[in-house]
This record gives structure tokens, sequence and C-alpha cells, in this order.
């Protein structure tokens, strides 16, 4: 067998041009969707990532703006700097740029971004209301996850899924996520015994551990589906946490990378920012909707 190539980089297109529909539509009734990002230092990666997240954003049309801290900002700068953006009505979303110097406390900071502005997902609350099956901001890697399997039919109902990785960002809102749409949900982290013999059940593999080219072949089902979340540089080649060239050959379907996992996140963060404004818009609509009985 010779899997299927999940194509995120083609299917994260088509879904730029609904988005940019969506916002063409908000840009009529008035509402132009707007993103702040937060850069604290100079995080090589999160240059790449901004940059790549400026040029899709613009390119549908949202408003992007870049705030850019030094790494030595103390903490209630920053803090600062997003209660301002809390309450600028041209930013519905607010993305915190990840990983932040040390001497910030992440977890702290992360809650003053108001939930209502939390495209990433990240906040408690909206973390909270993801466990609770309750309607929030997803956080984008997983979200992307979840539309590429959708999109290409890829049933979970009653299926086995294993999760490699179990960071706030991507493993555990994935876990919950494939939960709600009844898989038999197992996590795998770095103290996992037997990791083999575990990720081997799953008829969905899913690997977000940042370890170049881990899973081989002996540690996939035959006939699975392997999503792919790593992006590791070696030398100038970029490659997954999955050894692609072996797993394809005993796979159903296997997301590559480049061009797998990477552009749907992209696509899913500014789908949450459109969501966001959406959720203005409404408000703009039906503004005594709570208090006036006649509207
Ligand atoms: N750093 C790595 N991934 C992410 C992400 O999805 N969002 C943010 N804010 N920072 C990141």
């Amino acid at each position: 067998m010779v899997a299927i190539i999940l194509d995120g980089k083609k299917l994260a297109q088509e879904i730029q041009k609904e988005l940019s529909l969506k916002v063409k539509g908000l840009k009529e009734k008035g509402v132009t969707p707007g993103v702040a990002v937060i850069r604290v230092g100079e995080d090589p990666s999160s240059l790449i990532y901004i940059r790549n997240k400026k040029k899709k954003a613009e390119e549908v049309g949202i408003h992007f703006e870049e705030h850019t801290l030094k790494e030595n900002t103390p903490q209630d700068e920053l803090v600062e700097l997003i209660e301002r953006l809390n309450s600028n009505s041209r930013i519905q979303g607010i993305v915190l740029q990840l990983p932040l110097p040390s001497h910030l406390d992440e977890k702290k900071i992360l809650e003053r971004i108001s939930p209502d502005k939390d495209v990433d997902g990240f906040h408690p609350l909206n973390m909270g209301r993801l466990l609770k099956g309750v309607s929030s901001f997803v956080p984008a890697t997983p979200k992307g996850i979840i539309e590429l399997l959708d999109r290409y039919q890829i049933p979970l109902e009653g299926k086995r899924a294993v999760v490699v990785g179990r960071s706030d960002i991507v493993g555990k809102p994935l876990a919950l996520l494939l939960l709600a749409r009844d898989a038999t949900v197992t996590i795998c982290h770095s103290k996992t015994k037997d990791l083999g013999s575990i990720t081997k059940e799953g008829d969905i593999l899913v690997v977000a551990i940042g370890k170049p080219e881990f899973v081989k072949e002996g540690m996939v089902k035959g006939g699975s589906v392997v999503i792919d979340v790593g992006i590791n540089r070696i030398g100038n080649k970029i490659v997954g946490d999955v050894d692609f060239e072996k797993v394809r050959g005993k796979a159903s379907y296997i997301t590559p990378v480049p061009g797998g996992v990477g552009p749907m996140t992209i696509i899913m963060l500014l789908s949450n920012v459109i969501k966001a404004a959406e959720n203005i818009k409404s408000e703009i609509r039906n503004p005594k909707l709570e208090t006036n009985p006649n509207v």
C-alpha cells in the first residue's frame, strides 16, 4: 500500500478563498476584521511564523498589526499593551506569539487577553469551554487537523486515535476534539512506556513531539491515518516527526512535512479572527438584545 497524501497546502488554498469571501461580506457590512500579533524578543521561528501569518492575513483582507517588544520587556509593560488591544475596536483578535522570554509568566499573561479576542484559544476560559463541548475559539493546529480529516471524509467515530504529545497548543485540545467526535482516544508523552505498542494500535495516529523522523514504520498500524505535526530543521531541510518515506508504504493516508498540517494552522487562525469579527457584527446588529424586549 502507498498512502494517499493529505494535501494541507491545497486544502488551505481552497479554504483561503472561502475566507476571502467571508471578509468581503463583513466589509460590505462595515466590519473589517483585525488581528494584532505581539512578539517579545527575536525568537527565529516566531519571526518566520509571524511573517507567514501577516502574508496570509493580508491576502484574505484582514487588517494585521505586529507589536514588537524588546527581549527584556517587563511583564507589566506587556500586560499594558494587551489591555490597550483588549479595548481597541479595530482589533478583534490578539495573538501573543509563544515562546516568551523566560522572565515572563506565560500562563498569567495569557489570562489577560480578553477571552472574546483570544483567537489562539489559549485562555483558560476558552480551554474550559472546549473541555465542556461549548462553542469557543479552538487552537489553530488541532482545528486544522480536524478540518483536514473532515475534508478528506475520514471517519472518526469509534476509531482508535492515538495522540503523541500533550502540549496545551496541540495534544490536549486535539484529544478533546477527537473525543467529541466519538473517537476512542489515547494520549502518549515522553514518559509513556513501550510507546510503539500503543502507537501501533492507532487507526488515527497524530504525532506532535518535535523529534525528527522519530516514528518508523514498525510503530504504525497498517492502513492507518498518520498526521505529522512536527516541523524540525535538519541543516536546510525541514522534516516532520514521522519517517515519511518509510511510513507512507504502510499507512492509508499521511500528511507531508512541509505542506500538511502547517498551512492548515495559519488558515484556521484567520478563520478564528473572522469568527471574532462576526461575533462583533452580531452585537452591532442587536446592541440591546439582552435588555430591550422590543428587539
Ligand atoms: N508558537 C508556536 N505555535 C504557536 C501558536 O499556534 N500560537 C502562538 N501564539 N504562538 C505559537
